[in-house]
């Protein structure tokens, strides 16, 4: 059996592309597992995901990540340019992108984007391809 070898994919340009914000787009897969890009500007809505673990990858910009479990005080993580988050299943999270921010998601296929929330604005459909 053969496999087709994909060409080479411009993370960045492919992200600063897409024409809505908040809404990942699909640029591979495998082994079960999506790769997304995004671009976000603003504040997302407060989600968990119950089964899946997120990696979040900040291709340009500055993400803040918002957490909260339970009853315990929020707190916040900012992830930089290169650098990467991994947010775990079940944690309560909001991202913030006061300026603009072009991401990488990896995560189980079928991943949505606002988890156990329904959202009218926000939430997307799943493994969209841009
Ligand atoms: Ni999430």
């Amino acid at each position: 059996m053969t496999h087709a070898v994909s060409q080479p994919i411009a993370l960045r340009d492919t992200a600063a592309g897409i024409p809505e914000l908040w809404r990942p787009k699909l640029v591979g897969a495998l082994n079960g597992q999506a790769v997304k890009v995004a671009r976000l500007k603003g504040e997302f809505i407060w989600h968990a995901h119950t089964g899946e673990d997120e990696l979040f990858l900040v291709l340009e910009g500055e993400l803040r990540i918002d957490f909260r479990r339970g009853g315990e005080a929020e707190w916040s993580r900012t992830v930089g340019a290169g650098e990467m988050l991994i947010v775990p299943r079940g944690v309560e999270h909001r991202p913030v992108a006061t300026d603009e921010v072009l991401l990488l998601l990896f995560e189980p296929l079928g991943t949505r984007n606002t988890g156990d929330r329904d959202d009218p604005i926000f939430t997307a459909p799943t493994d969209v391809v841009l």
